[in-house]
């Protein structure tokens, strides 16, 4: 009934759909591996976590691999990846697979947990009020897809890569003051107000403080990848918030 195969095929046959010549766009071909490093992540997780109930790492996988689902008809439509003047991509993966993913001997609740987990991956708050299923996994996804995302600027930023990723923040350096207001106000900041790197890896910080599981603190941890945001930012000020931000991150584990 649980078969990740059949998950790999589905999300292979829908992400060939994108092809152009035998090819993904380039932006899509990361969405692709970043989904399939998510997918591993989340089983990581799940598994340390002992999540072992009858589907469990199935749920992990699936939702793992599908969550970015979105990306590809968003990217194809308005070959942008900012929700805000395109599409929510979650919601859109979620349709998308509700109608779409091959559910055939899936238990109503698991599909549940996975159209949820998809929905809300990237919301800036998981919803109050939603079932236990569909809110632990919509949980386990958002920190899987950061651990990823940290690891990847990590290893941009080793490569030389990072502005291929972040094209906009290549001409400023240092950490702007209206991005650190409104992180010091509201605990969270906002990409408009983002002008550099520097201003990006504050942000990275404050979605530490939202990550929900203390093995993917402990993780961050063990791959020093706070510490180095906090070396990185040091020689622009704004100390005190980083190191706030960084206490709040390590009180979770
Ligand atoms: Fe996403």
């Amino acid at each position: 009934m649980f078969s990740t195969d059949r998950t790999n095929k589905w999300f292979k046959e829908f992400t060939d759909n994108y092809k152009f010549e035998g090819m993904l766009h380039p932006m899509l071909d990361l969405k692709l591996k970043h989904s399939k490093r998510v997918s591993l992540i989340c089983t990581e997780t799940a598994d340390s976590m002992g999540w072992d109930e009858n589907g469990d790492s199935w749920l992990a996988h699936t939702a793992g691999l599908l969550h970015d689902v979105g990306r590809f008809p968003q990217y194809k439509t308005y070959s942008t990846f900012f929700d805000s003047i395109s599409v929510d991509h979650g919601d859109l993966g979620a349709e998308i697979i509700s109608k779409e993913f091959d559910w055939e001997g899936i238990p109503e609740n698991l599909r549940e947990n996975v159209v949820s987990a998809v929905k809300f991956h990237n919301k800036k708050i998981v919803p109050a009020g939603l079932k236990l299923g569909p809110y632990k996994w919509s949980c386990l996804v958002r920190d899987a897809d950061k651990i990823d995302i940290y690891r990847m600027v990590e290893e941009r930023i080793d490569k030389g890569t990072i502005f291929e990723m972040l094209p906009r923040h290549r001409m400023a350096e240092g950490l702007s003051s209206d991005l650190v207001e409104e992180i010091k106000m509201t605990g969270s900041g906002s990409y408009s107000n983002a002008r550099s790197l520097q201003d990006y890896r504050l942000i990275q910080l404050t979605w530490g403080c939202d990550l929900n599981f203390p093995v993917s603190v402990a993780t961050l941890k063990e791959e020093k990848i706070i510490e180095r945001i906090r070396e990185d930012l040091r020689p622009y000020g704004a100390k005190d918030l980083v190191d706030n931000l960084i206490n709040r991150i390590y009180s979770m584990e």
